[in-house]
């Protein structure tokens, strides 16, 4: 089965070259892996917990989604999406809600800071402090647990949370499970060898330290004064220079190519002058950011274009969150009151109705001679009827390759849908048998 990998984005902030080498960069170039379904979202509810300022939080997002995107995510291949187009995030929330203990949020770690700031200054213990940021951990276990997500790549200030995740996960199976679980456990991935970029000063690159180098802001113009600013030692022209541990070559280092990178460290350890190592760094950056500021500009003009693209994915990723938020209305008893109706959506309902009642799939030879098969619910409707193949090896593979990856697969498949069936019974089905596969 594939493996979903899931992470979302807090849209605050405007995105800096650390952002880019420790997160986008590398996400991007994972999404591009064989055999991974990537999810990939802004996660503006997360982004009211820190600011009340609409026109921030609006101006943020537009210009999040537009820096994904000119950087190379593909929102054909990654579901690419706002938390706030999903309603089904929310409703999840609250169902976790009431399985989790406050005792487990006391512990957070976001709300540990802010209750320990306040006692080292004599306030009161919760002053300031908000349910929003209170219960932030549960929303974020709500965004993982909703697409069944397997890997969660984050920073270390988040492991916490993909634990406490795993434990509501956890909780919730073994409440509501009936001996299956509804939910995969999450791992957090966190890259060991991902460098963290060094900052104008030397230290980590943080918005918190005011040591950014911008990514598309400002240009050329403030990309050339910026690097202008990084610190580095008092070696003067023609004396030789150390490569190893100099800001300014690991910034260079991270966009440079191999080439670029083997020249630079050679001409520094001859003697070249750190005006014109700046004026080399400069121009390295500006050649590897220049074509995605370009897209960049193009998109933040036209935000009806990237409404689209954000809604298109809203809709892939409610075609997963939907059916399986009433699996978990089913499981807490708000199913609906009658399971016998035959109309789609009981019927997609009961799709999911239990563990050892599961879709199945059926290869078999015709009368006229060839192979054929179908994916049945569990009570025997035809959800999806193939085409006739002249052998059964091609049936058969196309079985296989829709029992891995999913929906997709099933809509490049040459079948058909069978009567009164939709594509949303077919990824419930799906998903369902995906769930099975991975426990089996
Ligand atoms: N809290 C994360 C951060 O601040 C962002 C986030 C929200 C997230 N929901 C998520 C990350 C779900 C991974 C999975 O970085």
């Amino acid at each position: 089965m594939n493996q979903r990998v899931l992470t979302g984005v807090t849209t605050t902030g405007t995105p800096h070259l650390g952002n880019y080498v420790g997160a986008i960069r590398p996400a991007v170039a994972a999404s591009r892996e064989p055999d991974v379904e990537s999810f990939l979202f802004l996660a503006d509810y997360h982004a009211l917990i820190k600011c009340d300022d609409p026109a921030r939080v609006a101006r943020s997002r537009l210009k999040i989604a537009a820096t994904w995107l000119a950087c190379g995510l593909d929102p054909e291949r990654v579901t690419f999406y706002r938390q706030s187009d999903i309603p089904e995030i929310p409703e999840l929330n609250w169902l976790l809600s009431c399985v989790t203990s406050k005792g487990l949020m006391n512990r957070a770690h976001a709300y540990k800071a802010a209750a320990d700031a306040n006692q080292a200054q004599g306030a009161e213990e919760d002053a300031g402090v908000t349910l929003g940021l209170f219960c932030y951990p549960v929303l974020m276990a709500a965004d993982i647990l909703m697409f069944n997500a397997h890997r969660v790549p984050v920073g270390r200030d988040q492991v916490q949370h993909i634990e406490m995740a795993r434990d509501i996960a956890a909780r919730f199976n073994q409440l509501y499970g009936q001996g299956r679980d509804l939910f995969v456990l999450p791992q957090a991935q966190i890259d060991e060898a991902l460098a963290t970029l060094p900052g104008l000063d030397g230290r980590k690159m943080s918005k918190s330290y005011d040591n950014t180098l911008p990514l598309f802001h400002g240009g050329a113009k403030l990309l050339r004064e910026t690097v202008s600013r990084i610190v580095t030692d008092s070696r003067r022209p023609g004396e030789p220079k150390d490569p190893e541990g100099s800001a300014l070559v690991m910034i260079h280092d991270a966009v440079a190519t191999a080439d670029q990178r083997a020249a630079f460290h050679a001409d520094l350890r001859a003697g070249v002058a750190w005006g014109e190592a700046k004026a080399r760094t400069t121009a390295v950056l500006e050649g590897h950011l220049a074509p995605m500021r370009d897209r960049y500009e193009a998109l933040i003009a036209r935000p009806d274009e990237l409404e689209d693209i954000l809604l298109h994915g809203a809709r892939k990723a409610r075609a997963v969150a939907s059916p399986f938020l009433q699996t978990l209305r089913d499981a807490v008893g708000l199913g609906r009151l009658i399971d016998q109706g035959g109309s789609p959506v009981s019927r997609a309902t009961r799709t999911l109705g239990s563990a050892d009642k599961l879709a199945s799939f059926k290869q078999y030879r015709e009368g006229d001679g060839r192979f054929y098969f179908k994916l049945t619910a569990f009570d025997g409707a035809v959800l999806l009827q193939s085409q006739g193949f002249d052998g059964g090896r091609d049936a058969g593979q196309w079985v296989k390759r829709i029992r891995s990856e999913g929906l997709s697969a099933a809509q490049a498949a040459p079948v058909s849908l069978g009567i009164g069936a939709d594509w949303a019974q077919v990824q419930a089905a799906l998903l369902a048998l995906q769930a099975q596969d991975a426990q089996g």
